[in-house]
């Protein structure tokens, strides 16, 4: 596999100062909403976020899940709160996650603090879900030894059996989690490997910003 083959070139104008907001929240919504309509198919989901948390000894560990909101004060996603991404969230509640939108040459990271959602507005998402969406997690102890798959299986049918023509209350364990930014960067490929990084960071209730070498 030759690596030297895969070279792209970026190119396109950059991160113009004129571009830029004081309040990041606002420039990430604008960047989602660019990624989200120039989305090369549905098949790529513009969503997924690449998400790093680590435990108190530093142990780190990624995977994605999918952001589910942009509000004000943070980005949410949903998982179980017993999974390996919930354990250590308990013990170290800080956190980055990371963007890349290919077809845009972009990438955001965020870095920031995670909390529990209110179980209002993790029942409001969980009842969102498709039944059998919701009937997976419920089953699924996240992160845990499986013996069967099988085994699985039959527990999801076992569960839709008994809520027959019910909804299928959201399991205590699972949820939602608020990240409340600290530091954004926003980093726009460009040519010659010369590319644009704006960090914003959090001072004194402020925002600053200023850009970085890429
Ligand atoms: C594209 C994509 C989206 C995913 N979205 C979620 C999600 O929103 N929530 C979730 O719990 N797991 C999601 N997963 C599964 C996680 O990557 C991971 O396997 C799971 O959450 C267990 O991680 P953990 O053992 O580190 O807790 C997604 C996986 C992929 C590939």
């Amino acid at each position: 596999m030759d690596f030297q083959e895969i070279r792209k070139e970026y190119e396109n104008t950059g991160i113009q100062e004129s571009d830029l907001l004081d309040d990041p929240i606002q420039l990430f919504r604008n960047w989602y909403a660019v990624a989200v309509e120039k989305c090369p198919g549905r098949w790529l989901e513009p969503n997924v976020i690449a998400l790093g948390t680590s435990d108190l000894e530093g142990n780190v560990s990624n995977r994605y899940v999918l952001m589910k909101s942009i509000l004000d004060e943070g980005v949410q996603f949903f998982t179980n709160y017993d999974s390996h991404k919930g354990k250590q969230l308990a013990e170290n509640s800080k956190c980055a996650i990371a963007l890349h939108w290919p077809y845009l040459g972009r990438q955001v990271r965020i870095e920031g603090t995670t909390s529990k959602t209110s179980r209002e507005v993790s029942e409001a998402y969980f009842h969102s879900r498709p039944r059998g969406s919701q009937l997976g997690a419920s089953v699924s102890r996240q992160s845990s030894t499986i013996e069967t798959r099988k085994a699985l299986e039959l527990q999801k049918q076992k569960l839709d059996e008994q809520h027959k023509n019910q909804p299928i209350p959201l399991p205590e364990n699972w949820g939602g989690y608020l990240i409340r930014p600290h530091r954004f960067e926003f980093w726009q490929g460009r040519l010659d490997r010369l590319h644009d990084r704006v960090v914003y960071e959090q001072s004194e209730g402020l925002w600053k910003r200023r850009f970085l070498a890429p």
